[in-house]
């Protein structure tokens, strides 16, 4: 016997797939003209039933009115589509359902049906969920455990000095101060680990302080060099502004602040606290094209770039840099939330990050803050 390539091998290939197949009219209300056996098993429905029915009574409450939305308008334009619906079977389970779709056309061009073949990616889904479960837990315990550690680090000089000046009559003046210093010194770091976690878990709504930016760079260069110490060479660009005009920008002046120490600390980090930093200044009229590449407005933006010449990172951590949680430091040594809370907040400026970094040549990241006259 010979068989029909065409119509027996693909209507039995059809026929018998594991994936579910249908074929739907395109006039009238694209009822179905055809179903094979897995769209049966998979939706639980008896092909009676089905039959001459459009196939949106798979949808039901949970289903996204936009993903039905671009099923229509797919049709309409008469595209190929692929895209992931909740569906529900006919004892209402709900199922994830991948469908892709596309016209049928004869050997005229004329269009003379629908296809449509759905796969179940519930597991799949849930195993996902169940994956992003298990990151964000492990993520959890990662900070958590980092935390405890930056306190207790912070708290035995403290608990060593409070017990020193419990015996402060046999101490000097000298020995008395820099006890008070040192409990001093580590009562602002733990102020700073909370502070950096309490800013992660809530919005700021603090008021923006509009300041001049001749005001603020000096203000910037000043407070780098004190972070700097003697710790190394240390060079600044600066571009000055190129008219005489006022420029204004609206921030949080401190907020700044916990900004530049991050970067600061990561280039030094990097560096090994050996080498080259350079803070860049300067402002920089961002055009519509480049405005829609970095997400943000378009107009005059004033640059603030802290850059090392380090370790830099591979594309991979270029990647996942702004994460949250994400740190290639070993533990106790970051929280990994450094660069997610400086891009947020300059976020809330209207403005942006944008980092760029060559393995082992070092790294660069530049603040663009939004310019007003
Ligand atoms: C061949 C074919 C198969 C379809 N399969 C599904 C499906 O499995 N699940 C689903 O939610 N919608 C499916 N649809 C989409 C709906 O039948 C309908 O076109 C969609 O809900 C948009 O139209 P409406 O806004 O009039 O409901 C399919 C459509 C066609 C033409
Ligand atoms: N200048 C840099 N050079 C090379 N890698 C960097 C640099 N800055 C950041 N990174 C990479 O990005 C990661 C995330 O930085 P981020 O500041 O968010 O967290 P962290 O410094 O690890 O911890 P934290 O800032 O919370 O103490 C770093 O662990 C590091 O791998
Ligand atoms: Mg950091």
């Amino acid at each position: 016997m010979k068989l029909d390539i065409k119509n027996d091998i693909l209507i039995q290939s059809i026929e018998h797939s594991n994936l579910a197949h249908t074929i739907s009219r395109v006039d009238g209300d694209m009822e179905l003209i055809y179903v094979n056996k897995a769209f049966l098993d998979q939706t639980g429905y008896e092909h009676a039933e089905v039959i001459e029915r459009n196939c949106r009574f798979l949808q039901g409450d949970g289903t996204d009115p936009e993903a039905v939305k671009e099923i229509k308008r797919a049709l309409l334009n008469y595209e190929s589509l692929d895209i992931e619906i909740l569906n529900y079977k006919k004892d209402g389970t709900p199922f994830w359902n991948r469908l892709r779709m596309s016209p049928v056309y004869d050997e005229s061009k004329k269009l003379i049906a629908y296809i449509g073949i759905q796969s179940d990616i519930t597991l799949i889904y849930e195993q996902n969920r169940l994956e992003q479960d298990r990151q964000k837990l492990e993520a959890l315990g990662r900070l958590t455990g980092n935390i405890s550690h930056e306190i207790k680090n912070t708290l035995q000089p403290i608990k060593l000095m409070s017990e020193m000046l419990n015996d402060w009559q046999s101490m000097d003046d000298k020995q008395i101060k820099r006890c008070i210093e040192i409990l001093n010194e580590n009562v602002t770091l733990a102020n700073r680990v909370t502070q950096d976690v309490l800013s992660f878990s809530r919005k700021s709504s603090e008021e923006l302080e509009k300041m001049n930016t001749e005001d603020l760079r000096k203000d910037v260069s000043l407070f780098v060099k004190n972070l700097l110490h003697s710790r190394l060479k240390f060079l600044k660009i600066i571009q000055d502004k190129p008219s005489d005009e006022d420029y204004f920008v609206e921030i949080k002046h401190n907020h700044l602040h916990q900004i530049l120490i991050n970067l600061v600390n990561n280039a030094l980090h990097a560096m090994d606290d050996k080498g080259r930093l350079t803070l860049h200044w300067h402002y920089e009229d961002v055009d519509p094209m480049k405005a829609t590449e970095m997400g943000i407005g378009t107009g005059k933006y004033l640059c603030i770039g802290i850059e090392d010449n380090g370790h830099g990172m591979s594309e991979k951590n270029m990647e996942s840099a702004f994460d949250p949680f994400f740190s290639t430091k070993p533990v106790g040594e970051g929280t990994g939330l450094g660069l997610s809370i400086s891009y947020r907040i300059v976020k809330e400026w209207n403005g942006t990050i944008i980092a760029s970094s060559n393995e082992n040549e070092g790294a660069l990241f530049m603040l663009y803050i939004p310019v007003k006259h």
